[in-house]
C-alpha cells in the first residue's frame, strides 16, 4: 500500500508539500523585475511605513563593540536591509538571505545605490535550512516572507538556531482587518483591484490571485504566535498595523 504524500496549499489549490516551493520560486522569479513597483501600487505605498515600523520596533544599535548582526530572511529586493542600514547608520551588518536569486539580483542591483550598507551579503537561501552557523546573528527579519515557506516550523526552528542567546526575531505578514467598513473594502480592493492591476503591469495575473489567495490562507496573528512559541521563542507577542492589515509578530530567543 502506497503511503499518502503530505499536502499544503499554494493559494487556494492543494498540492503535494514538496511541489510547492518550485511554485513559489516560479511567482518570485517571474515578479522579481516589478516586484517593488507592484508594492507600491498594491499597497498604495503603505507596506513602506510597515517595514519603517519594523525597523524602528527592532531598534538596530548605531555604536558598540562589534557590528550589530542581522539576517534578513526571504529579503527579496532589500527593503528591509536598506532601512536597517540607515537606521543605525551603517553599523548594523545585515545579511539578505532569500531562495530567488532573481529577486537578490534586484536587491543587489538597488544596493549600488544605497547611502550606507555597501558591504552588504546577498545569499541565496532556503529559509528551512540555513547555511549558517548556530548563534550567529543578533536579530533575524522576515518581511512577508513567512508566508510562502512550505514549512513554516521548520524556517522559524532554523531562525531560532541561527539567533544568539537574547537575539530578537521580527515577522511582517499580513493579518485579517478586523475593523468594519476597512474589511470590506480591504477584500474588495483584494478580489477586484490587485489581480487586475497585475495582469496591467505584469502581463499575468496568477501571481497576484496567488498573493491574495496565501494572504486569506496565513493563520491569523494568535495563530501565528503560537507556532513562533513552538519553535522555542520566548515573550512572543504581536502588534497590528493598519486595523490589522498586517501584523508584526516578535519573539525572543532567551
Ligand atoms: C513577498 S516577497 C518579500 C520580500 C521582502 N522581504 C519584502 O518585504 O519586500 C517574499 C520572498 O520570500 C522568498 N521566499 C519564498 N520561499 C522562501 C524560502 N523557502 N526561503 C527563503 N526565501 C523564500 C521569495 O523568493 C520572495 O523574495
Amino acid at each position: 500500500m502506497s503511503e499518502a504524500r503530505a499536502t499544503t496549499h499554494f493559494g487556494d489549490t492543494t498540492v503535494a508539500l514538496e511541489d510547492k516551493q518550485g511554485l513559489v520560486n516560479e511567482v518570485f522569479d517571474a515578479v522579481s523585475p516589478r516586484y517593488d513597483l507592484m508594492n507600491d501600487l498594491m499597497s498604495l505605498g503603505v507596506h513602506r511605513l510597515w517595514k519603517d515600523a519594523m525597523v524602528s520596533r527592532l531598534a538596530p544599535p548605531r555604536s558598540g563593540g562589534r557590528p550589530f548582526r542581522v539576517l534578513d530572511l526571504a529579503g527579496g529586493t532589500g527593503d528591509i536591509a536598506e532601512r536597517i542600514h540607515n537606521h543605525s547608520h551603517g553599523f548594523a551588518k545585515v545579511t539578505v538571505a532569500d531562495i530567488s536569486p532573481e529577486m537578490l539580483a534586484e536587491g543587489a542591483k538597488r544596493a549600488k545605490s544605497w547611502r550606507f550598507g555597501a558591504g552588504t551579503e546577498f545569499i541565496t537561501a532556503n529559509a528551512e535550512d540555513l547555511p549558517f552557523d548556530t548563534d550567529t546573528f543578533d536579530a533575524v527579519t522576515i518581511a512577508f516572507g513567512i508566508r510562502n515557506v512550505p514549512r513554516i516550523e521548520k524556517a522559524l526552528s532554523e531562525a531560532f538556531r541561527v539567533l544568539t542567546s537574547g537575539g530578537r526575531l521580527l515577522v511582517l505578514e499580513f493579518s485579517k482587518p478586523d475593523v468594519p467598513v476597512v474589511d470590506t473594502f480591504y477584500e474588495q480592493f483584494c478580489d477586484r483591484i490587485i489581480p487586475p492591476l497585475g495582469a496591467m503591469v505584469m502581463g499575468d495575473d496568477a501571481p497576484y490571485r496567488y498573493l491574495v489567495e496565501s494572504i486569506r490562507r496565513f493563520p491569523g496573528p494568535a495563530a501565528f504566535c503560537q507556532l513562533i512559541n513552538e519553535a522555542g521563542f520566548s515573550r512572543v507577542t504581536h502588534t497590528a498595523l493598519s486595523a490589522n492589515i498586517a501584523a508584526l509578530h516578535s519573539g525572543w530567543k532567551i
